[in-house]
């Protein structure tokens, strides 16, 4: 196993500890406990606290339970998104990672629910273990990323299919870039980084966020094994516009390549202490779920 294999399983599986524990404890009705739970253990792949937490490595921060609840405060928010993404209202998906999507298991009503109590959840764990400015500073651009500037702002340009590939690209960097690029930046934040080296992990971040989403998208249409346990052709069911349906598959894995490249220069004056963040992002370009 390399490095990169090892310290993503280990981040990981401190995160899912740390946010069933989180849930668990908490007095939310067991409704609202059960679908939070079921869609948390699922099988995410948790790239955004694992990113979150690599970010800290590179920085050579030591790594406290603060960070692991940050980073899993992130995850409760792209779980949310997730169930939110899949309501027929918006991608109406039946099937996230292999498994029935919260609305079909729960019922809409359950569902909704369990995505507004996780993204509440996440700024009440974030709260109890801010100390310091840095602390809020994180946490800020973390609400701002996850609001209407960021995912939820790139979720609505989304459903207005908009017409160009640039529109598409900007659509991209709001809807999946956000909520990746503050895994990175608000790492960089809360270890009180320079802005020369802030800059530098929002250049890395932004590369690898738009990239996630093309490859995201060629999944979409050639995950003929059902690696991804998502519904094979969703975005055609849909009609949307990606940059597939506009240039193709070719000009995708173009795209997609400029996009991680762009992320590795970013990355370029650093040293091994970055090597995980460099190999995370090649990983990701390749990704077969
Ligand atoms: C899926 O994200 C949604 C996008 C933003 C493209 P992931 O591929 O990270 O989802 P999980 O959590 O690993 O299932
Ligand atoms: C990203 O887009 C979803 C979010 C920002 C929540 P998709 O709609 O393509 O994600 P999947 O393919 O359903 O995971
Ligand atoms: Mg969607
Ligand atoms: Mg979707
Ligand atoms: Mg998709």
């Amino acid at each position: 196993m390399t490095n990169l294999n090892t310290v993503m399983k280990k981040y990981g599986e401190q995160v899912t500890l740390f946010i069933n524990q989180r849930i668990n404890k908490s007095n939310a009705p067991d409704i609202i406990k059960e679908a939070c739970l079921y869609s948390v253990n699922a099988g995410g792949k948790r790239i955004r606290p694992v990113l979150f937490l690599m970010t800290l490595d590179a920085l050579n921060a030591e790594i406290t339970e603060k960070h692991i609840a940050y980073a899993s405060a992130i995850e409760m928010i792209h779980t949310y998104s997730l169930i939110h993404d899949d309501l027929p209202a918006m991608d109406n998906d039946e099937y996230r990672r292999g498994q029935l999507t919260s609305h079909i298991k729960f019922g809409e009503a359950y569902a909704i629910l369990a995505g507004d109590a996780l993204l509440n959840l996440a700024y009440e764990t974030m709260l109890d273990y801010a100390v310091n400015a840095k602390d809020i500073a994180a946490a800020r651009n973390i609400a701002e990323a996850a609001g209407y500037q960021g995912m939820v702002g790139g979720q609505v340009l989304d459903m207005k299919k908009p017409d160009t590939v640039n529109d598409i690209l900007a659509m991209y960097s709001l809807k999946t870039g956000a909520l990746i690029k503050t895994s990175v930046v608000s790492a960089g934040i809360i270890a009180g980084c320079n802005k020369r080296t802030l800059k530098r992990l929002a250049d890395y971040a932004e590369g690898i966020g738009v990239a996630f989403q093309l490859r995201d998208d060629y999944l979409d249409k050639t995950d003929i094994n059902e690696k991804t346990g998502k519904p094979k052709d969703s975005d055609r069911k849909n009609e949307k516009a990606t940059y597939i349906s506009k240039r193709g598959i070719a000009a995708n894995q173009n795209k997609l390549q400029k996009y991680t490249k762009k992320a590795l220069t970013a990355l370029q004056p650093y040293g091994d202490s970055y090597n995980n963040l460099r190999s995370l992002a090649e990983f990701l370009g390749d990704r077969m779920k």
